[in-house]
């Protein structure tokens, strides 16, 4: 993975194998977090079903859904030129329909509409199960909106189809929402209160990808450390459980452990922590079972005590530190990657300052770095003026990437002449005579072919690196996977 400095700019979109019955055509496309990627696939799932099969081609699509995000104003930017594309196509093909899925279907609801003369169909992220009623609405000339919000819905039951796939590594949802309320993230407010989804049926859908040749899960939610299974509910009710449920509660170092048993040639990355909820249990766990990965993405967002008490992150400096001191000591290979948001309301040179002294601090190994966006709704949007004028945000910013850059380059230096253990994912972007893949720290690593094909597990000794990029060549197999 790079730094990235912003999200996807293109959308992926996804192909499907055909089922020979089905005759409509559905284009998907995707944007932002992996969970919107993850949430295709069930969609894709549910209509696959209602006869349609996926095509690449935008011009042949009966049906257009894009999956879209609100985190930045740039990302709902990026969906709104989409839907200038689709609008042309449209001219061309009058009968295709066009749906809006995902955090801006939520958050515009049926204004959408209004907005948008192009969109048929807006479906919020809890709702594709209503999609084929929704669907036959819009196929009888009306337009269609389903943006409730619900408690439970995890998908549980629905097993998603493997678009795009590189048939080695999958994402498997584990909760859904966010209860943490940021003040400067519409998350809360677009994909809901909070759950969780039942341990077997996250165990099941991990013994069909091993079975299926699949290599690597990452474990996905928005906040993936308070995951809390306890036969249903959210968390904030756990205390009414009853004494059985509690001790027969499954929560996060609880529900790694048991995939990490289960599938012992199944490599596990889990995304994202939120450093108020990792409990020393986790780390712990990672440390036991050597086919859980040893990297963590603890988003910090700001190094200022301030500004994280006005973002409402529930944990100050000296607490970050102490996880990461916790993580260092007991997790010596690990790596760790951060969000850090620059430009937050009111933040001033001090604060920026003590966001640069934490990464260095921490030395990262990578980054996704962000200019504060305001959004609109959220209690930052209500409550503080968005003071920080473009420009300095952008310097800030600036700095911030430039001195991740330099962390990750010692970072990645650190591996130079040391044997690394590498899932095979694909032919690398540069050379059709190397494979691509990560180590467990998640640094990409490129070598020769050789006789190795995707989905091996090889030890690679390293011997160039960029900051992004480990160069080396494979000396055998892994003996641990
Ligand atoms: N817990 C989530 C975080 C979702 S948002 C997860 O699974 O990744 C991802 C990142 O976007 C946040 O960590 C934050 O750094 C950034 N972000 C969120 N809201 C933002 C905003 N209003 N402006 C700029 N960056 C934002
Ligand atoms: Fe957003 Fe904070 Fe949740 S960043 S997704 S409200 S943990």
């Amino acid at each position: 993975m790079e730094n990235v400095i912003d999200e996807n700019k293109q959308g992926t979109s996804l192909k499907l194998a055909s089922k020979p019955d089905n005759t409509k055509k559905l284009y998907i496309e995707s944007y932002g977090c992996q969970m919107n990627f993850s949430d295709s696939e069930i969609v894709a799932s549910i209509l696959h079903k209602e006869g349609f099969n996926t095509t690449s081609q935008l011009e042949d699509a009966d049906l257009v859904l894009v999956n879209t995000c609100s985190i930045r104003d740039k990302a709902e930017q990026t969906v709104r030129k989409r839907l200038e594309k689709y609008n042309a196509v449209k001219r061309q093909n009058p009968k295709m329909k066009v749906g809006v899925l995902g955090c801006m279907a939520e958050r515009l609801k049926s204004k959408f509409l209004e907005e948008e003369k192009i969109v048929d169909l807006v479906v919020g992220p809890d709702a594709y199960k209503d999609l084929p009623n929704l669907i036959a609405e819009v196929e009888e000339g009306r337009n269609a909106v389903n943006v409730i919000l619900s408690k439970d819905e995890t998908y549980g039951d629905i097993a998603p189809v493997r678009l795009n796939s590189n048939g080695v590594s999958a994402f498997v949802s584990i909760t859904r929402g966010c209860d943490n309320m940021c003040t400067f993230c519409v998350v809360p407010f677009t994909r809901g209160r909070e759950r969780s989804r039942e341990p077997q049926s996250i165990l099941e859908e991990i013994k069909d990808l091993a079975n299926r040749g699949f290599k690597e899960v990452t474990l996905l939610g928005q906040n993936v450390d308070s995951f809390l299974w306890y036969g249903g509910g959210m968390k904030k009710d756990f205390a009414k459980a009853s004494d059985l449920q509690k001790a027969t509660a499954v929560d996060f170092a609880a529900l790694l452990e048991l995939c990490a048993k289960a599938q012992p040639k199944m490599r596990f990355r889990f995304s994202t922590s939120n450093p108020q909820d990792m409990s020393l249990d986790v780390i712990k766990t990672m440390a036991k079972y050597n086919n859980i990965c040893n990297y963590i993405h603890l988003p910090v967002q700001s190094g200022s005590d301030r500004i994280l008490k006005e973002m409402n992150r529930q944990h100050t400096r000296a607490e970050y530190f102490e996880l990461i001191d916790n993580v260092n000591k007991l997790l010596p290979d690990c790596s760790i990657s951060h969000d850090i948001i620059c430009g937050f309301p009111t933040e001033t040179e001090e604060d920026h300052k003590d966001t640069l002294s934490l990464m260095e601090y921490v030395k990262y190994s990578f980054g996704y770095m962000f200019a504060y966006s305001e959004r609109p709704g959220t209690l930052a949007a209500r409550k503080l003026d968005d003071d920080i004028p473009e420009k300095v945000k952008k310097r800030r910013l600036s700095e911030v990437v430039e001195l991740q850059q330099k962390h990750s380059l010692i970072r990645s230096k650190a591996f130079l002449n040391q044997e690394t253990e590498v899932l095979i994912e694909k032919t690398s972007k540069k050379s059709d005579s190397e494979w691509s893949g990560r180590n467990p720290q998640n640094t990409t690593v490129v070598f020769p072919k050789e006789n190795y094909k995707i989905g091996d597990f090889v030890m690679v000794k390293v011997e160039d690196c960029t900051s992004a990029t480990l160069k080396g060549k494979a000396i055998g197999y892994s003996k641990n996977m």
